[in-house]
């Protein structure tokens, strides 16, 4: 019989994971003093994680300066207590069987508690948003300079790979997407002016980090006027051309709108297109709580990875879970024998 491919090992460029189960970035708004910094919560958080088991812990969108925060209660990574502290956590969560990625990121016109959020556009994502400054090109290599800095940090910090966060509506996205970047500079206009920023963006990272680099995308952004597939594909081409490892790939944010249809695995074609429009590997995400459907996925080549978000939240212990429903009793040793014994029940 077929190995079961969640619990197989596998590596993508220079990162070797025991499985193919991936925690998604997500933020989870405890940091105490709105100084960026890593909390007691975050430590027993992430290590829970790692106990159960999962091959890659991808941490919460973290900021490269204060300004670019979704909130005052995110970590940000741009100085050095906040990299000590960083340093802590990931080697708890080694200790505890786990690799380590870190998303960084801007959160653009999308940041909230900031005096004037800064765009690619003075374009205001809704009522509910501040109205943002149109970045100067100064401003845009400052921005650059900080997810330098910030990458650099996580490199002291033993980061096992970076993500750089261009979804979701948040900075990189804003730029990428005509409906929020309508500069007439060389960092707006065609899609190769609009994608200018993320490549200086992985070209500044790359300098200080040569270790995986993942980028995450959204790759439909419900909107008849937004980027369509084949310019995705067309970033992604030129992603993979500046040494991206893989493509984690989500959808939505620049606009208010949803999909119309959410159900399991929505995502999963996105990816799948991406994969084989690029040849790059891929991450897939979004309501992959089904076992079954996560192993179906990979058998099928739509996806390298599988990335959980919600599922992770709701049990830590998910890949114990999945072992069960699967029957990988050869595939899957849970932390020590005492946790072996939970998948008796
Ligand atoms: C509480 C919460 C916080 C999130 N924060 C982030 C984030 O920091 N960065 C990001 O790219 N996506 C974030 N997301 C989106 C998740 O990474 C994921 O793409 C989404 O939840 C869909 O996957 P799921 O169905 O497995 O939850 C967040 C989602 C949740 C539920």
């Amino acid at each position: 019989m077929a190995k079961i491919k969640l619990f197989q090992p596998i590596k993508i460029g220079e990162l070797e994971l025991k499985n193919r189960v991936v925690m998604a970035p997500m933020c989870m708004f405890e940091v105490k003093d709105k100084d960026g910094m890593v909390t007691d919560f975050h430590k027993v958080h992430y290590a829970a994680r790692a106990l159960g088991g999962v091959g890659l812990i991808n941490l919460e969108a973290t900021a490269v300066e204060p300004d670019g925060r979704i909130s005052p209660f995110d970590l940000g990574l741009w100085n050095e207590e906040q990299a000590e502290k960083l340093k802590e956590l990931i080697a708890l969560i080694h200790q505890f069987g786990s690799k380590v990625g870190i998303q960084l990121g801007h959160a653009g016109r999308k940041a909230k508690g900031v005096k004037e959020p800064i765009a690619p556009s003075a374009l205001r994502f809704s009522e509910d948003y501040e109205q943002p400054l149109e970045m100067s090109q100064s401003r845009i290599a400052g921005v650059i300079e900080e997810f330098q800095k910030a990458a650099q940090y996580a490199a002291l910090a033993d980061v096992d790979m970076i993500e750089i966060h261009a979804a979701h509506g948040y900075l990189l996205n804003q730029f990428l997407s005509p409906i929020s970047n309508q500069r007439q500079d060389e960092y707006g206009g065609n899609l190769k002016k609009r994608y200018r920023i993320l490549s200086e963006v992985v070209e500044a990272v790359r300098k200080v980090f040569s270790g995986p680099l993942w980028v995450r995308i959204s790759a439909d952004e419900y909107s008849q006027n937004g980027s369509t597939m084949t310019d995705f594909i067309q970033i992604c081409k030129w992603l993979k051309e500046q040494g991206v490892d893989l493509i984690d790939v989500s959808s939505g944010g620049v606009t208010e709108q949803l999909p119309t249809h959410l159900y399991p695995g929505y995502q999963v074609p996105l990816a799948m297109a991406i994969k084989s429009g690029t040849d790059i590997p891929v991450a897939a995400v979004g309501l992959l709580n089904d076992p079954k459907l996560a192993e179906y996925i990979l058998q099928s080549g739509q996806a390298d990875l599988i990335c959980l978000g919600r599922p992770l939240l709701s049990n830590p212990n998910w890949l114990q879970m999945a072992a069960r429903i699967l029957a990988a009793n050869e595939e899957f040793q849970a932390y020590n024998n005492a946790y072996e014994r939970g998948r008796t029940i």
